[in-house]
């Protein structure tokens, strides 16, 4: 969460091309923004709250060379003008920007006040600038100074820091991503993400953790925070395009990247099949094999317990990332976790990987964000190959994942070839599906919808998750009030909630649970909900009706898709922005 972007060299445009860049890192924090540029021997900050995306670039093209920006999305100190980064040194000689969390924050503040340091904001990063200030007193060398600084803070952070006097930019990491864009001609980028500097270069470096860099724009050293000790870093040339990461003709990301499902299903199944085996031994071999992710990248691994059920009789332990350390006595060195992120970042599943590594076991990241940190610290790596997703609801990445995850079962049950050409086809139907009829069949759906406060979803075997999914989509970018249950539950307790006309969405497939799903229906329609059903097949019960192919087992990927369809054009119809939802953030990199 926060974006943060920084660029030192030749150019004299820094601030419009960190203003220009940082605007597409808004995915990861939209509450406020802030600059900081380099004027001669000057730091001019200017900062607000508010979206990045409504500043006006061109404000900012002042003659500068070096400038650093960032886009927030708030931990420490609510959502005002003073709080934005960048946060600067008392003599206005330093400015930093951070994404992260110093935990050690208050008591550093506390020692820093005592010796005259006055602090203007309530967040945590603002104690950097002064820290390094102080460490500057001892010796002036900046980038030690801030060496020396960042060894004293506790947390997880991505800092990047400006400095008048030294002309240099210097940035270190410890849990929060950093990448190093390098333009030979032109200088040097560094930011929380790729797309910030992809419109100059495609050569990079990936910050390891516990890493700090040194720039002054014409070369870049690299050394060891703990040590100060220098160390040669080889660049990576990528892959992704600036098309890629740009919305085109539709209107959001989120449409976009839910009508790439047409594809993304044939790019996720097309993997190295030797791999896949390998993979499919690991797990056999595996004495337990874990589970954990987060949020809709969760409901994927609870898609994929079943699918390992159902498909290979193959029993996985899945947990959400964040409640995972409570199972690490479960762990042995012979175990495998296999952890499922979009972003490869999500502080969560960091979290749970150390931990399996801490006790010996191998780890399996099923990422579609190549060179992410998950990426790069697992032992074995699937991409989904999805390609960007920006919007933050996931969705083309959800059925990416479940589609390896169950190519994996398959592959493991000894029928690698028959899971591959069942989710082509699956791919190939989806494809079909999708097309504007489907859409306009489902934007009349919402516009009779828009009004609601409640919904309710239920769902029996890979449709449960499903349905938790659902009110996870609902939720987050219409903002009605959406719940998923597993259909069995609700006599337990939720269809007390179930009044005259309540919209209830039933996910059902083609398979030996559809009767009692069915019944559950009926039994909801008893007490007057409205049934809106989602599946291969139409029930007498349904009010209302999205079809879906019949895919058998891949019924979850399919049935997914028409709520993601619903979800936007619910937020659309109640006037929001389904890219930005309030409150959150795509890359989720604090606990
Ligand atoms: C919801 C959504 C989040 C993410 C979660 C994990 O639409 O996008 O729930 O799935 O934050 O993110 P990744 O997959 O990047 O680890």
């Amino acid at each position: 969460m926060c974006g943060i972007f920084g660029y030192i060299g030749k150019r004299t445009d820094a601030g419009t091309i960190v203003i220009d860049g940082i605007k597409n890192l808004e995915y990861r924090g939209y509450d406020s923004w802030g600059i900081a540029q380099r004027q001669g021997n000057l730091i001019i900050v200017e900062k607000n709250t508010g979206k990045i995306s409504d500043v006006d670039t061109a404000r900012f093209h002042q003659e500068c060379s070096a400038a650093i920006a960032h886009t927030r999305w708030a931990t420490h100190g609510g959502v005002t003008q003073l709080n934005a980064h960048p946060h600067t040194s008392s003599d206005m000689h330093i400015a930093v920007v951070h994404n992260g969390i110093i935990e050690n924050n208050e008591l550093l503040r506390k020692n820093l006040q005592e010796k005259g340091h006055i602090f203007l904001s309530d967040t945590d990063t603002e104690v950097i600038p002064h820290l390094i200030e102080e460490e500057q007193k001892i010796s002036s060398d900046f980038a030690s100074a801030f060496q020396r600084a960042c060894k004293k803070l506790e947390g997880r952070y991505a800092i990047l820091a400006m400095n008048t006097k030294s002309g240099s930019l210097v940035a270190a990491r410890k849990g929060s991503p950093l990448i190093v864009g390098v333009a030979k001609d032109q200088g040097y980028f560094i930011a929380s993400d790729i797309p910030a500097f992809l419109n100059y270069t495609r050569t990079v470096h990936y910050l390891d953790d516990g890493e700090m860099l040194v720039t002054d724009g014409s070369s870049i050293l690299f050394a060891d925070l703990e040590s100060g000790k220098e160390h040669p870093k080889r660049h990576i040339k990528i892959t992704r395009t600036v098309e890629e990461t740009q919305k085109g003709d539709f209107d959001h990301f989120m449409l976009k990247e839910i009508m790439e499902q047409k594809e993304t299903i044939a790019r996720a199944v097309n993997q190295n099949e030797e791999q896949i085996r390998t993979i499919a031994d690991a797990i056999k071999n595996a004495q337990g094999t874990f589970l954990a992710a987060c949020g809709t990248a969760h409901k994927a691994c609870m898609a994929a317990e079943y699918f390992f059920s159902v498909i290979v009789q193959h029993h996985v332990n899945v947990a959400s990332a964040g409640e995972f350390k409570l199972f690490h006595h479960f762990l042995k060195p012979e175990s495998l976790l296999i952890v499922v992120s979009q972003s490869g970042e999500t502080a969560d599943v960091l979290e749970a990987m150390h931990i399996a590594k801490l006790k010996g076991a191998k780890v399996l990241a099923i990422v579609n964000n190549e060179g992410s940190t998950i990426d790069r610290e697992a032992d074995f790596t699937l991409s989904i190959n999805a390609g960007p997703e920006r919007a933050v609801a996931s969705t083309k990445a959800l059925t990416g994942q479940m589609a390896v995850l169950m190519l994996i079962a398959y592959t493991l049950a000894g029928k690698l070839h028959e899971g591959k050409t069942l989710l082509l086809e699956t791919g190939s139907m989806i494809n079909d599906m999708l097309n504007p009829r489907y859409l306009e069949r489902i934007k009349a759906l919402a516009q009779t919808l828009k009004e609601e406060e409640d919904c309710y979803i239920i769902g029996k075997s890979w449709n449960f998750p499903m349905a938790l999914e659902s009110a996870i989509k609902i939720q987050e970018v219409s903002y009605i009030h959406a719940e998923g249950f597993a259909a069995a539950e609700l006599k337990h307790g939720p269809i007390a909630l179930i009044e005259e006309n309540t919209p209830c969405l039933v996910l059902v497939g083609n398979d030996e649970v559809t009767v009692d799903i069915i019944n559950n229906a009926i039994e909801l329609k008893a007490r007057g909900a409205k049934i809106i059903g989602v599946g291969p097949a139409r029930h007498a019960v349904f009010d209302e009706w999205l079809k879906v192919p019949d895919v058998g087992p891949a019924q979850a990927i399919c049935n997914i898709i028409p709520i993601q369809i619903l979800a936007y054009y619910l937020a659309v119809e109640r006037g929001k922005n389904p890219d930005l939802p309030r409150n959150l953030a795509k890359s989720v990199t604090v606990k």
